[in-house]
């Protein structure tokens, strides 16, 4: 390789692009931080960058337009929504058919995990994450053993040994430490050519006027392109040939952050493929206009999510007749695709798609000085597409409503910044809803003294007025549930098959239910 060869046209490529900067101090760097440096600014386009840049700001001037854009914002209409309420009659059929698929071979579940996990203030994938609960799983953990139930219930149907594959999409910073989990945790029962990992790109960050920024002298600042980085990934790592090749006809796409997640959820599977859909959304009521949610909705005839950073409060709050908040479809990004329609997408559609703009306090290295500064406003600008962004192009594009207590509990925050989205609520979520299952197959928990518990309880926040509380949104850490119970995916993926271990039975909290058997942990001392 012509070393000298490579700088000159990485330095040529970089006036043109009016980035010179990017090698101001490359006196001041060893040969190896040279040498990366090289390599990282070769491997980048700076004309696409630049273009990027420019729509994208195009795009940011044009928010002050928000109020125009939310003129043309309808709601999803009646006839393309599926409810998990409104429409039990059709469940049973919709889930056969779902399950029909997965027995033969034809859905595959596709995370999204090349998120930094930024808010949530972890150093490592938020996939790794234990939120606390009894058996100290993590979502990783929690999203494989749904896997392996699905695929045994679908071979319980249909008699069809069967497989899911899990495709991992990571970034630059989760790769290796996700990759390595799994390997330390024998791929949780599944498979190892069953799991497949690729990466998403990296987007270099900048300031206001388009200077790429660098975070160390010989570094530039990167950070993932977006969870719509997905297509270009898909396309760079000829995912979709593999999809292909196992013959996989639909894909559910979901984010790595929803301790609720039904992955490849056969109800929402059997019914996009009964409606014909190839792009389909699931979604919850959204009730508060300011619940950080993106909501799904047609602009211009397309249907689209405006997410909630760009969608304008007098918009969000605004009610239809009933009272329901009029944009209502709350985007628990979840969605289904078909092979087909992925393809289109990576092989014509996926350059149209725009940049979305963050801004960011971006640490760093002053050209002009060479010091780090720490910015404590926004000094610059993250680009990301998003996963949704694609719903533009859909033929036949569904929306399929279900029950947020069931299936959306994300985890976002870190428990000490704010009292939502976090460890605890997620925990509380998951355990709320395993209580729920275990009454419902016929089993009741019962205090210290054997009195049994109230299916509903009565739980009082401490008030002397003993004025009923919330169950799920006043307590304050786990040792407050009333009831603590897990139930292992491997034993039941949504609440069926409980009857033979708990039907007639009574039990104190708290209460593991594994593949193992039934575990009362404090009758049992542990
Ligand atoms: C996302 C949705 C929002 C929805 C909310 C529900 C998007 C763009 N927004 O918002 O509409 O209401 O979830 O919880 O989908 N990720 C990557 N690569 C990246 C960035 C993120 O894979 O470059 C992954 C994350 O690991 C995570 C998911 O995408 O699994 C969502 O990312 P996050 O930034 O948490 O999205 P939200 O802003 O919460």
């Amino acid at each position: 390789m012509d070393n000298d060869g490579d700088v000159r046209a990485v330095q040529h490529r970089l006036a043109k692009a009016r980035q010179s900067h990017l090698l101001q101090f490359w006196e001041e760097l060893s040969v190896p931080q040279q040498q990366e440096l090289c390599t990282e600014l070769k491997a980048m386009d700076l004309e696409e960058l630049n273009q990027a840049f420019q729509k994208a700001m195009m795009g940011e001037s044009h928010l002050p337009q928000l109020e125009n854009m939310d003129a043309k914002m309808e709601p999803v209409p009646r006839d393309i929504l599926g409810s998990a309420t409104r429409d039990r009659l059709h469940l049973a059929a919709w889930e056969a058919e779902g399950l029909r698929q997965i027995s033969q071979n034809k859905v595959a579940v596709l995370l999204l995990a090349g998120g930094q996990g930024t808010r949530l203030g972890v150093s490592y994938p938020k996939g790794m994450y234990d939120v606390g609960l009894p058996s100290s799983k993590t979502l990783f953990q929690i999203q494989a053993e749904r896997i392996l139930k699905l695929q045994q219930l679908a071979e319980k149907q249909y008699g069809l040994k069967c497989v899911i594959p899990w495709y991992i999409m990571t970034s630059g910073r989760t790769m290796e430490l996700t990759k390595e989990f799994f390997l330390k945790h024998k791929y949780f029962g599944l498979k190892k050519e069953n799991v497949v990992f690729f990466q998403q790109g990296m987007l270099p960050a900048m300031d206001f006027n388009g200077k790429i920024l660098l975070e160390e002298k010989g570094k530039v600042s990167m950070a993932p392109d977006g969870n719509g980085g997905l297509y270009r990934a898909l396309g760079a790592h000829h995912i979709l040939e593999d999809m292909e090749r196992r013959g996989i006809g639909s894909i559910h796409v979901y984010c790595v952050d929803n301790i609720l997640v039904k992955v490849a959820d056969p109800r929402f599977i059997g019914f996009c493929v009964q409606k014909g859909a190839d792009c389909g959304a699931k979604v919850v009521e959204k009730t508060n206009p300011t619940e950080p949610v993106g909501v799904v909705c047609r602009v211009d005839g397309v249907y689209k999510v405006v997410e909630y950073s760009e969608i304008s409060l007098a918009t969000a709050q605004k009610r239809s007749h009933d009272g329901r908040l009029l944009f209502n479809a709350g985007n628990i990004a979840n969605h289904y695709f078909t092979l087909e329609f992925l393809k289109d997408v990576v092989n014509v559609h996926e350059p149209q798609l725009q940049h979305h703009v963050a801004q960011k306090k971006i640490p760093y290295i002053d050209v002009a000085t060479g010091k780090s500064v720490k910015p404590d406003k926004p000094n610059g600008i993250k680009m990301e597409k998003f996963v949704f962004d694609i719903f533009q192009f859909a033929k036949n594009f569904v929306v399929y409503e279900v029950v947020r207590e069931d299936e959306f509990s994300p985890l976002k925050n870190a428990d000490s910044q704010n009292g939502k989205d976090n460890p605890t609520t997620a925990r509380h979520s998951l355990m709320s809803l395993h209580h729920c299952w275990v009454l419902n197959a016929g089993g009741h928990f019962v205090d210290e003294n054997g009195t049994r518990l109230p299916a509903i309880p009565r739980c009082t926040d401490g008030r002397s007025d003993g004025i009923q509380a919330d169950v799920n949104h006043n307590l304050k850490d786990a040792n407050d549930l009333p009831i603590q119970c897990e139930i292992s995916p491997l034993v039941s993926y949504g609440g069926e098959g409980l009857e033979e271990f708990v039907k007639d039975k009574e039990f104190h909290a708290p209460l593991i239910i594994d593949t193992t058997g039934i575990h009362e942990l404090v009758k049992n001392g542990v």
